[in-house]
């Protein structure tokens, strides 16, 4: 089977529309899988909600997502992030929130052999960011826990890690094209990017998807109008900044 994994969409519609249209008529996969963020620093909560709620087969909570619904501390924000969550949370339906509200921590999906988390897996109700090897090889303290391919977001880059024994990893800093991953016999952390606000230094959304039976990851960029959501922002008086680092992919 053939899946998608998109994560951190932030709210920003344009950006997940032209990933939808992306993933419509070029990728045609068996399922979506959402690896957290629906919401926070946009300027269309509800909008992203629906579409995720219509398109999505699996998804996991994100930080602001769980900032929405109670389930982590917002106080620990600084108040930017936190008058966006507060006023996100305002205008949400109660369908909208109850999707939130529904969404696991973690998932497992046993017929494409993959964990899916928003931060770490490994005490994902924490959301540790997976940055670097340091990261990866915590994840050796749940290693039975770990399928063939882990799927984080959370960090807004992509990245793919090999776990390669002996609570080691080795980082292949991956920011598109295909990995084959099948003659890899350990467990592999890959890093979804950001549908909504990536942070790699390029504006283009970012996703990634996997062929199960081939065993290949593919790391997806996508062109869309991030001007709509800068002028979204400020007419909003949305704190700026959040449509200004769109621009750069920062
Ligand atoms: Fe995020």
């Amino acid at each position: 089977m053939k899946i998608v994994v998109i994560g951190d969409v932030h709210s920003n519609l344009p950006a997940l529309e032209a990933v939808m249209k992306e993933i419509r008529e070029n990728i045609k996969p068996d399922a979506i899988l959402f690896a957290g963020d629906a919401v926070g620093y946009g300027p269309w909560p509800g909008e992203t909600i629906d579409i995720l709620k219509e398109n999505v087969d699996f998804g996991v909570l994100g930080n602001h997502d769980a900032g929405i619904v109670g389930k982590t501390n917002i106080n620990d924000y600084y108040d930017a992030v936190r008058y966006v969550i507060n006023w996100t949370t305002d205008i949400l339906t109660n369908d909208q929130f109850a999707f939130l509200d529904r969404l696991k921590y973690i998932h497992v999906d046993d017929r494409a052999h993959c964990l899916l988390s928003h931060g770490s897996p490994r005490m994902p109700e924490r959301y540790d960011y997976i940055f670097n090897c340091r990261g990866v090889n915590r994840l050796y303290d749940v290693a039975p826990f770990l399928q063939k391919v882990n799927f984080v977001g959370h960090s807004h880059y992509t990245n793919l890690f090999l776990m390669t024994g002996n609570n080691q990893s080795v980082e292949l800093n991956i920011s598109g094209g295909e990995v084959d991953i099948s003659t890899i016999p350990n467990p592999v952390v890959c890093v979804c990017g950001s549908v909504g606000q990536p942070r790699d230094g390029d504006p283009r959304s970012s996703f990634v998807s996997y062929d199960t039976e081939k065993q290949i990851l593919r790391y997806h960029r996508v062109e869309y109008d991030f001007e709509l959501t800068i002028n979204k922002i400020k007419a909003l008086r949305l704190p700026a900044s959040f449509g200004e680092r769109l621009r750069n992919g920062c």
